[in-house]
């Protein structure tokens, strides 16, 4: 059974004249790790921001165990815990009372929350710190509690994008096991990335984005069957291995128009 389903999925921005995603389709299924890989600029962000419903789509539909993300949203973000590429948090609470308002939002009881969080805690060596202000932390601290924080709830659908930026290899081992465990309990997870060996270890099925387009999904075997090389790695090179040039775009423009495409503004169409 499909978790979710992207069907036709086109996003333009708002400012720009070319699709950041092209008509994408592709269902990730119950108890799989899926990767969504792709170099930088490719459009994993932006695809990711819609399936969340942060940002509007342009085209095409997105559903999460059966809901629309447009026409149901509140039904379908209830089954998806999501990390983003920015672990952006309510810094001035400690991280227990940030996880305690994740599991609010998500209407977590106070034993199945307890039980959760401090599971994860200890895994992430952050029982001694729960108490103290997020604002304190470091990067990889911060994206634990993010972490923590997206699972509370336990989700069907856990969605990452980039988790293991930053991390330790202890933390970034651990993060690899919490998602395979999260999927053998029949949940589901779909991340991006471009680390190509966490993809290949981690991964039962992927896609590869490039310039907005979809150029492949399927498990390992069936795209190394597809291309004529023989390495993931190589596979991604001769896909992504061009177009450097449109990747010039500078972060403070992109919040900025993500902004205006949200909130709209007057130059807009
Ligand atoms: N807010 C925005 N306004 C206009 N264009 C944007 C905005 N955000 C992203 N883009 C453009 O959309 C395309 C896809 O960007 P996106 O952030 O989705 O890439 P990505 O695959 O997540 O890259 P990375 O690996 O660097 O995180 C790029 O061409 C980018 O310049
Ligand atoms: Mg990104």
């Amino acid at each position: 059974m499909a978790i979710m389903q992207i069907s036709h999925l086109t996003k333009q921005y708002k400012n720009s004249s070319k699709l950041a995603v092209d008509d994408i389709s592709f269902d990730v299924k119950e108890g799989e790790v899926f990767g969504f890989l792709g170099p930088n600029g490719a459009g994993k962000s932006t695809t990711i921001k819609c399936i969340t419903g942060i940002l509007p789509i342009t085209e095409g539909s997105i559903s999460i165990c059966g809901h629309s993300i447009v026409d149901d949203p509140i039904q379908a973000k209830l089954n998806i815990g999501f990390v983003p590429d920015n672990h952006q948090m309510y810094e001035q609470l400690t991280a227990r009372e940030y996880i305690n308002f994740m599991a609010d939002i998500y209407h977590v009881g106070k034993e199945d929350r307890k039980i959760r969080a401090d599971k994860m805690l200890e895994l992430f060596d952050l029982a001694k710190v729960v108490d103290d202000q997020i604002s304190t932390f470091s990067h990889g601290m911060k994206q634990k509690i993010c972490v923590i924080g997206a699972l509370v709830h336990n989700p069907k659908l856990w969605i990452l994008d980039e988790p293991l930026t930053g991390l330790d290899p202890k933390s970034s081992f651990e993060l690899k096991q919490l998602m395979k465990e999260h999927c053998k309990e029949g949940n589901s997870v779909f991340f991006s990335s471009h680390m190509l060996e966490v993809v290949e270890k981690v991964c039962d099925r992927i896609s590869i984005i490039n310039n907005g387009k979809l150029v492949m999904t399927g498990d390992l075997d069936e795209i190394k069957a597809k291309s004529s090389d023989s390495s993931l790695e190589e596979i991604f090179l001769s896909i992504t291995g061009v177009k450097e040039e449109e990747n010039d775009f500078a972060i403070n423009d992109k919040a900025d128009n993500e902004f205006k495409d949200v909130f709209g503004d007057e130059q807009s169409k």
